[in-house]
């Protein structure tokens, strides 16, 4: 008796269409860690952009999987495993590290889930290790402080100190603006690396850029240690001998609350900022605001923008996802005008082209500190760098 009515059912499944079932994403992002603020962001933004679409495209229901990557590169590998062969993902979204983003790309390439990346600069993924199956919606660790360098030495920053976390994006940062600042003829009078995740008093560092009497710090910090970083600059009184710059996350809308007026003055690049006066962003922005009750950061500009493409490249395939050659040819048909302005998919690399925006933290008349663009380099495009799509 119970057979007979267990068949039919079983039987009505087996005749539902592909179409119908889940799209499954898999969120592979820092939920504890130093960078665990940052994956909560681009998850609650990404989760806004589904919900615009209804979250469906073509009658298939889009479906969030979170896996905690806790900021560690093993933790990563082994979560995009679980996520592609126990939860059958359609698409992963992440990391938020470099180092965990180069944990999982021999994965990535080889299993052909795409993997579409909101933050996680790592140069080669989209250089001479890049694959077809990796989607940059957010930045090349080069591509984002490239820019800087010339601009900052044009403003008469002569001299230069690095300082940045030691892990691939600290060094790749650092690399990318010395390049670019020597080059212009800027002078590095030294640099540090501080021991990744595991720093919180950044006293000696501050003492070593001081006593080099650099014109300007050029610093990478994220997370909790951008929080620890700037307040303990403050604290020390670096500003009033050395200028404050570097790669604008350091003082991130994210940080920013905790930062307070310790943030003033930092003069950086970034790829967003709330103040943008364009259209996507205003709507961006109220949503999230009204939702999360907090203004949205670059990281949830990145995480908002990787759920559009990803549903913008669906309908384009009529929701299909099986032919994974179709999914990513479909996003590099994508043109957004995002919160952050425009951006595309450069086919040849898979790396976004974008705006690179020089910034200020500055102090309003309310005592609030906020960035504001001060400059805009237009359409940052990568170069090959070795990149050949291996289907
Ligand atoms: C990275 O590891 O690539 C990274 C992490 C946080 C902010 C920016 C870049």
């Amino acid at each position: 008796m119970k057979i007979r009515t267990v068949l039919p059912a079983l039987a009505l499944l087996a005749a539902l269409p592909a179409q119908a079932q889940d799209i499954k994403v898999g969120a592979i992002l820092p939920y504890s860690g130093v960078y665990a603020s940052i994956g909560e962001e681009i998850t609650n933004a990404m989760a806004l952009a589904f919900e615009e679409a209804g979250n469906a495209v073509n009658g298939r229901a889009l479906k969030i999987i979170r896996a905690d990557t806790e900021t560690k590169p093993n933790v990563a590998a082994a979560k995009a495993r679980e996520l592609v062969t126990s939860d059958n993902v359609d698409f992963l979204v992440g990391p938020v590290a470099s180092s965990e983003a180069m944990a999982i790309r021999d994965f990535v390439h080889q299993s052909k889930i795409p993997l579409v990346m909101p933050n996680a600069g790592a140069n080669v993924l989209t250089g001479e290790k890049c694959s077809p199956y990796i989607v940059r919606v957010g930045f090349s660790n080069d591509q984002f402080v490239r820019p800087a360098g010339k601009w900052l030495f044009d403003k008469g920053v002569k001299s230069a100190f690095l300082l940045a976390p030691d892990y691939a994006a600290g060094r790749e940062l650092m690399g990318g603006f010395k390049k670019s600042f020597t080059a212009a003829g800027g002078k590095i009078v030294g640099e540090e690396y501080s021991p990744f995740g595991q720093t919180s008093d950044f006293g000696p560092y501050l003492a070593k850029v001081k006593d080099a009497k650099p014109d300007a710090v050029f610093v990478f910090y994220a997370g909790s240690e951008a929080i620890n970083f700037i307040k303990q600059a403050a604290d020390f009184q670096l500003a009033k001998s050395v200028k404050i710059t570097g790669a604008a996350w350091t003082v991130s809308p994210l940080f920013l609350p905790a930062q307070g007026e310790a943030a003033a003055g930092f003069l950086g690049s970034l790829n967003y900022v709330p103040a943008l006066d364009n259209p996507a962003n205003k709507a961006f922005q109220a949503k999230y605001q009204e939702r999360h009750k907090r203004v949205a950061s670059e990281f949830g500009a990145a995480g908002y923008e990787s759920g559009r493409l990803i549903v913008e490249a669906l309908k384009r395939t009529q929701g299909a996802t099986k032919d994974k050659k179709a999914v990513i040819e479909a996003m590099h048909k994508v043109e957004m005008n995002g919160p952050r302005g425009p951006l595309k998919i450069d086919p040849a690399t898979n790396n976004v082209i974008q705006n690179i925006y020089m910034v200020e933290a500055r102090k309003g008349a309310d005592g609030k500190v906020d960035l504001a663009v001060v400059d805009t380099i237009a359409n940052v495009k990568d170069d090959v760098n070795g990149c050949a799509m291996n289907w």
